[in-house]
């Protein structure tokens, strides 16, 4: 059996490759291209990271994205029935990305929140002289790490806010909800972003970031850390390894290049990147040159950067309120593109499995996870929380499923062959023997390696002197519990009208070897 036009239908199906670029691209560039980039270059090598991450780029970064692609292409479905449908024992690798990208969901959605409510400070730059103070007193009111229950209404309400606006849009579904999000919305951000970094690079002070930024250590290549850092950047920035790419390619016609499109997701997001590394190191060279001091006085990244560093900014440039309104809405759109890819392979994995229609499917996925963001997240402690989770999901939930699945494909399945095949029937870049060595072997060896280190990092020091217990339970528990969610749900039987021999067009000789 293929899969029809009504499954298409049923499925729901991107209306171009057009708008399926623009949402993989949507996914892609979210807060790790703003925040982490900058100082990961910064911190590992400046100029000189530019070498090992273009080297991550082309030898792990999109021949993994094209993997994913050429699964879920393949294969027609969400993460775990297009891993069923590539071989029955290996649907459990869907749901363990689908339980990490629930996770995501909770936590994301709380930043975005955060943003959108930044984006309206910046207006009177309402943090006044010290905002870090506001940042953790007036605005979350965090307590000292622990848990808590009070409610943090000027949270809630923007939380609140980004929820609907996320329900409201799966439930229009991929053509007119994620599709339609992503045409509008990703033209708006490269404008916004655009215009950031024009005024950011006419700041007194500017050519000082961007020095700091780009000369380069030389020295930094020899250093295995600087590698890892590399390699630890794409594959977050690129979204690959959370199932979303299998989702996103299950959208797309048969018919489509899938390699053209990978090489046009995957030059976009580092495009976007690199603009966004001089954008935030020439606004950091200004704040240095005002307060007077060194460049990595006021380096940083993430949360610190971004509501700590920047407001402090704002304040101090001429039209600051208007750096803040694109910085934050910048935030605030590009977060809220990469949500929507998330939550999407949640719902897509759940209606696969149980047939639910679109609306069901979103209110059942959605509505739970709001619940629990907003349970979490508008309480006084939602800041640690979010912390330990993002820290412990992104190594040990990505990065160690994207190895165990390129491992399992290319070696215990011997999946490449066909994968490449398919994916060369309509492809611009043929996929051979190069492709086989990076996935098998390259890119698997490079990121056990990054997995490696960082283990032994959080073994030998707790993650940001947290106590023991809060790691254990948020940042080890939650790493188990999304594998042994992934266990259990491979149990909930498939509907029986589900095949799990649907994998490419009955012309593929390829699909009778491997869907069993
Ligand atoms: N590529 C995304 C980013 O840079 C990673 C991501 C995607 C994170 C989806 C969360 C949700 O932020």
């Amino acid at each position: 059996m293929t899969t029809t036009g009504d499954e298409t239908q049923r499925r729901g199906a991107f209306t171009s490759r057009k708008v399926f670029i623009l949402a993989a691209i949507g996914s892609a560039v979210g807060l790790g291209n703003i925040w982490r980039f900058p100082y990961v270059a910064y911190e590992n090598g400046g100029g000189a990271f530019l070498i090992p991450y273009l080297i991550a780029l082309l030898t792990a970064g999109l021949p993994f994205l094209l993997l994913d692609y050429a699964i879920g292409h393949r294969h027609r479905g969400s993460a775990p029935l297009s891993f069923a449908r590539l071989h029955r024992r290996t649907e459990m690798l869907g749901w363990w990305q689908v339980g990490i990208c629930f996770l995501i969901a909770i936590y994301y959605a709380a930043v975005i929140a955060w943003a959108l409510r930044y984006t309206i400070f910046s207006v009177d730059q309402s943090w006044g002289e010290d905002p870090e103070g506001f940042l953790f007193g007036d605005f979350l009111q965090a307590g000292d790490p622990g848990v808590s229950t009070e409610v943090v209404l000027g949270v809630l309400v923007p939380l609140l806010l980004v929820w609907v606006a996320v329900l409201v849009i799966m439930s229009l579904g991929v053509e007119k909800g994620v599709g339609r999000l992503s045409l509008y919305l990703i033209p708006v951000l490269v404008i916004a972003f655009g215009a950031l970094v024009l005024r950011a690079v006419t700041l007194d002070g500017a050519a000082l970031g961007l020095d700091a930024l780009f000369s380069p250590h030389w020295a930094s290549l020899t250093e295995p850390s600087v590698w890892a850092a590399a390699f630890g950047q794409i594959f977050f920035s690129l979204s690959i390894g959370f199932g979303i790419m299998i989702t996103y390619a299950s959208y797309v016609d048969r018919r489509s290049d899938m390699t053209g499109s990978g090489l046009v997701v995957g030059f976009a997001n580092s495009g976007f990147e690199l603009l966004a590394g001089i954008g935030v190191f020439a606004a950091l060279g200004f704040m240095a040159q005002a307060q007077g001091v060194a460049v990595d006085e006021v380096a940083t990244q993430g949360l610190g950067l971004a509501f700590v560093v920047f407001p402090a900014l704002i304040s101090e440039a001429p039209a600051g309120a208007l750096i803040g309104v694109l910085f934050f809405g910048s935030l605030v759109i590009a977060g809220l593109t990469s949500l929507v890819s998330v939550i999407e392979v949640v719902i897509s994995a759940v209606r696969d499995k149980f047939e639910l229609s679109r609306l069901t499917a979103s209110l059942a996925v959605g509505g739970p996870a709001a619940i629990i963001s907003l349970v979490l997240f508008s309480t006084t402690s939602g800041v640690y929380v979010l912390d330990i989770v993002d820290h412990f999901i992104n190594q040990y939930g990505i990065l160690l499923v994207a190895v165990v699945s390129m491992l399992v494909v290319a070696w215990a399945l011997r999946a490449l062959p066909g994968l490449a095949a398919h994916l060369n029937r309509f492809g611009s870049l043929r996929l051979d023997r190069t492709w086989f060595a990076l996935i098998g072997l390259l890119a698997p060896l490079a990121l056990a390696y990054v997995l490696v280190d960082a283990f032994v990092t959080d073994l030998q020091t707790p993650y940001e002197g947290y106590p023991s217990w809060m790691l254990n339970v948020l940042g080890w528990g939650s790493a188990v519990a999304v594998i042994a969610f992934g266990a259990l749900a491979t149990l909930v039987p498939w509907r029986q009208e589900t095949s799990l021999t649907v994998a490419d067009d009955d012309a593929d000789p390829l699909t009778k070897e491997t869907g069993r």
